[in-house]
């Protein structure tokens, strides 16, 4: 029994090491820049500038080398990342997901279609249900790398899913989200982004 319990506490205490690499501390020093745009605290206030906060450390280390090497095209984002190694991409990472997500709030006249695209999909153009990979209440699946998306300004999340649907955006692994959005209309885009602002 007693060898069991020290068992559990000791891969316990390795995988936390293991995952925790960044230190958010550093972190916090090393994406002074980024809150310009991001927020101090990853909070932007901008609705197309991503809020950060909260967000999973897989995810946005994943973005952050994607968008390093221009695999994802962010030109706003031209030169902040030059120069920054890969302990200080993990420091980042570990910094913004320290942090709390502020959300916002579902406009009423999205709330019906949003939440039922979000929760059911839609069956009749085979779209999955959200809930499948971004969970229930958004708040993703850290340990596969899938983002948290509960509490996203609702015009960041629109312009993701188009940038799915015209392939602008192609670092979903196993085309996921290009699969998704391609059967997505404006409409069905506009008001699931909307519940997932308010979804928190
Ligand atoms: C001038 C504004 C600006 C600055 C400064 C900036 N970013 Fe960004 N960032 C953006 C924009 C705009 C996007 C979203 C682009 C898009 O629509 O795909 C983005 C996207 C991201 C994403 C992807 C978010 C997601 O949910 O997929 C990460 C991670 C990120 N930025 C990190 C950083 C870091 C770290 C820094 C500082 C080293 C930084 N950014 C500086 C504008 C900025
Ligand atoms: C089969 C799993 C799966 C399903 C179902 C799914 N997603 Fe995703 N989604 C992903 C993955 C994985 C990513 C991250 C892609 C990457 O690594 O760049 C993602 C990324 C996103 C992003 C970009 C997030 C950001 O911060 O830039 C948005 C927005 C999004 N999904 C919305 C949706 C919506 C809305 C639905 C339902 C209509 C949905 N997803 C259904 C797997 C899924």
């Amino acid at each position: 029994m007693n060898k069991l319990i020290i068992g559990l506490a000791l891969s316990l205490t390795i995988s936390t090491y293991a995952y925790a690499a960044g230190d958010a501390a550093a972190g916090k020093e090393k994406s002074v820049a980024c809150g310009a745009c991001h927020g101090a605290d990853g909070n932007s206030e901008v609705g197309t500038f991503p809020k950060l906060a909260g967000q999973n450390e897989k995810y946005l280390i994943k973005q952050m080398l994607a968008i390093q090497s221009d695999e994802r095209s962010v030109p706003e984002m031209a030169g902040q990342l030059d120069g920054k190694n890969e302990q200080d991409i993990e420091d980042i990472a570990a910094y913004y997901t320290s942090k709390k997500i502020l959300g916002g709030k579902t406009a009423a006249d999205q709330l019906e279609l949003g939440q039922s695209i979000y929760r059911s999909g839609i069956a009749s153009k085979q779209v999955a249900a959200c809930t499948a990979c971004h969970g229930a209440k958004g708040q993703g699946l850290p340990t596969a790398g899938y983002p948290a998306l509960s509490g996203q300004h609702a015009a960041y999340t629109e312009k993701q899913l188009k940038s799915f649907r015209t392939v602008s955006r192609t670092n979903d692994p196993n085309s996921m989200m290009r699969d998704i959005a391609a059967r997505l209309s404006d409409v069905e885009i506009k008001a699931v982004a909307s519940y997932i602002q308010g979804l928190y």
